[in-house]
């Protein structure tokens, strides 16, 4: 069981593990902190989160508009039904619904096009979408979906957007940055650099391990871009279990199983905003930057994630992949 910042707090050695501990860490009140007030305003800001039609992304969407924020919805479905929703949920209709699909590096970068050329400033930005898929699939360019979508798109996403300036570094009034990661990062073996991005196949057993394999990537890249980033503050979390869609793909006998358990043991998507809010825009966090939270406790990210050579590695090796979507700004 963890309680503070000890980078050997939670040693799991498998998803299970992760699981139980994430179920017990959300019944004890040892080393909380505290959630965002409610009376935090956010007039003004503008804010953008990606896979918010549904599950913690649309409620991380509702309570920022809530708080006076306009949100970009960067969404591969819900047009524009999700984004009608918010409004109406939020009692604003500070919404403006785009389209991509995190899959394909095309629609990442035409997204990033659209918000320069639209003059965009993100003063928030939650990279929040992320997927369970049932079996191994490829996106647009043929690296693994869960690579893709969780890592890669974000990684090509925060360069163009740096770049473009859409998010500009202040050190007077920083912009933040925030990843939606997990716990199950813990469980992976380390990144094999020798093998960066190559195509992996998985099937139902191994599709834990490949989820935790490419949060491991996000969480290392999101403690690599805190230490180069100089008026950007940068944090990643893990939510804890949500009741939410992200089991979707699964057979109908273990979403019989899972789903009655997620519906009980399992935090409801506002509920589960609390530390994404935290990072991303409370008062308590300003001046911070390379915070993880899991749930509303602070921890370090794993020592494989916290590794300054392998965040080189994975900034180096990933930025050659990207380099041709690159090529097309400068
Ligand atoms: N649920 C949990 O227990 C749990 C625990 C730890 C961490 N998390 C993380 O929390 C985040 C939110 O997940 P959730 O639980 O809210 O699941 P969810 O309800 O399934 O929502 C996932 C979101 O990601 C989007 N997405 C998936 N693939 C995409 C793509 N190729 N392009 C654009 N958007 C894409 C989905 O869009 P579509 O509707 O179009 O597919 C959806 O909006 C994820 O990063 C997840 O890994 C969840």
């Amino acid at each position: 069981m963890s309680d503070g910042t000890d980078p050997n707090a939670v040693g799991h050695k498998n998803p299970v593990t992760a699981i139980i501990t994430a179920i017990s860490d959300m019944f004890s009140e040892k080393g909380q902190i505290n959630p965002m007030g409610d009376d935090e305003r956010l007039d003004g800001k503008t804010a953008m989160v990606t896979g918010s039609n549904t599950g913690l992304g649309k409620a991380i969407a509702i309570d920022l508009v809530r708080r006076g924020a306009h949100v970009i919805m960067a969404c591969r479905s819900g047009h524009p039904e999700a984004g009608e929703d918010v409004k109406r949920k939020s009692g604003s209709d500070k919404v403006t619904m785009l389209k991509v699909d995190l899959s394909d590096l095309d629609s990442a970068s035409a997204l990033c096009d659209t918000l320069r050329d639209r003059s965009i400033k993100l003063d928030i930005t939650i990279f929040n979408a992320g997927l369970m898929p049932l079996k191994a699939r490829k996106g647009a360019q043929g690296y693994e979906v869960m690579f893709m979508v969780h890592f890669l798109a974000n990684r090509l996403m925060v360069e163009r957007l740096t770049r473009d300036g859409v998010i500009a570094a202040n050190t007077d009034n920083p912009p933040r940055i925030v990843f939606v990661s997990s716990e199950s990062h813990r469980s992976s073996g380390p990144i094999n650099f020798d093998k960066f991005g190559d195509f992996i196949d998985y099937g139902l057993k191994d599709g834990m391990g490949q989820y935790g394999y490419t949060k491991l990537h996000l969480c290392t890249f999101a403690t690599e871009l805190a230490r180069r980033t100089n008026g950007i503050e940068v944090h990643s979390l893990c939510p804890g279990p949500v009741a939410s869609d992200i089991a979707r793909e699964a057979p109908g006998w273990i979403k019989i199983i899972v789903n009655p358990i997620m519906r009980l043991a399992f935090h409801a998507p506002d509920k589960a905003t609390e530390p994404v809010m935290l990072l991303a825009a409370g008062q308590a966090m300003a001046g911070r930057t390379g915070v993880y939270l899991h749930m509303m406790r602070e921890k370090a990210v794993s020592p494989s994630a916290a590794d300054p050579e392998n965040g080189r590695q994975l900034w180096d090796k990933s930025g050659e992949l990207i380099e041709e979507w690159l090529q097309e700004i400068s």
